[in-house]
């Protein structure tokens, strides 16, 4: 049976990825914080749940070893993202390497970019490079925003819509090109089985660009909340996200603001790698909206 090792594979992304695996015959190792969080995995017949330290480096070399590959998940929209995002993809890589797994995966974000906007982009850039430094036939994938049923994007929409009679939405004409949770999945997961993607960098896309004010309306058209947006001015979406980062789990920041000041969405006819087919998010989006 063959074995991996995600790190943060506990969450969203992670935890399809985890599904997908665990399909395949994997025994799979999801060190997290703290075990509770990752309870939903537990009926992973193959998975074994473990509280960990990932940023204790000895801790990683532990949990690699014996691993066919490792997949570096760890993401935050806010906190530390210099330790998070750029100190532990070289930690992550370093162990790898030393230990020996022949397959190291990593996922970033579109956009990454060492002169980004936002700190989120330009530490997951400084990750990036401190991986390709310690393991230079790491996989890279660079997701756009990621829809799909338990997603922190339209199902967040779907629930501040639910509260709200008008929507004043910062950055309205923000431009993302969603891509769907089980396409993300096929990419990783086929990228194992594919040697010449070792090395590599792959952006990852939907079908289609959207503006964040048609994204909003779509999911209040299809949840059944169809309300008034209204845009607001760069200056009160700065001062909005301020007052939502004193919520314990705030929708937005001032460093996502910072990020959407330019456009998340792939270069020209890019969506998938490995011939793979995106699926529209109108083709998914109401199985876990409507209603
Ligand atoms: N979701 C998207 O739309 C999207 C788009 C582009 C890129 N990405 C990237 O994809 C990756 C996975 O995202 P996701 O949506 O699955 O995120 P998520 O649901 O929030 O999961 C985050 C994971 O990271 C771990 N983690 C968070 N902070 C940590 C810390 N300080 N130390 C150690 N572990 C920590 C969590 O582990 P615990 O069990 O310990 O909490 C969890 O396993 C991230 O790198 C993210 O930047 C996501």
């Amino acid at each position: 049976m063959k074995r991996a090792l995600l790190v943060g594979g506990t969450g969203f992304v992670g935890g399809a990825i985890a599904r997908r695996l665990a399909g395949a015959g994997f025994f799979l190792t999801l060190p997290t914080r703290r075990a509770e969080r990752a309870k939903a995995l537990t009926v992973l017949p193959t998975a074994q749940i473990v509280e960990a330290d990932v940023h204790d480096e000895a801790a990683l070399a532990r949990l690699m070893a014996g691993q066919d590959v490792v997949i570096s998940l760890v993401g935050m929209l806010k906190g530390d993202f210099r330790r998070g995002h750029a100190e532990l993809p070289g930690k992550i890589a370093r162990a790898a390497a030393d230990v020996g797994v022949p397959r190291l995966i990593h996922i970033s974000a579109l956009g990454a970019a060492p002169d980004a906007p936002s700190a989120y982009l330009r530490t997951k850039a400084a990750g990036e490079a401190a991986l390709r430094a310690a393991y230079p036939a790491a996989t890279i994938f660079q997701p756009s925003v990621i829809f799909g049923r338990g997603d922190s994007f339209l199902t967040l929409f779907a629930g501040l819509l639910k509260l709200a009679p008008v929507v004043p939405l910062a950055c309205p004409d923000a431009r993302f090109q969603p891509v769907w949770i089980e396409d993300v999945v096929g990419a990783v997961v086929t990228s194992l089985g594919r040697p010449e993607s070792q090395g590599r960098t792959y952006p990852l896309c939907g079908p289609r660009a959207y503006t964040l004010r048609e994204l909003v309306a779509y999911t209040g058209a299809v949840s059944g909340q169809p309300r008034p947006i209204i845009g607001l001015p760069l200056a009160l979406a700065y001062l909005q996200a301020w007052l939502m980062e004193f919520l314990p789990n705030g929708p937005m920041t001032r460093d996502n603001v910072h990020s959407m000041q330019v456009p998340n969405v792939c270069p020209a006819d890019c969506t998938l790698p490995f011939g793979l087919a995106a699926t529209p998010l109108e083709a998914v989006a109401p199985t876990y909206l409507a209603g």
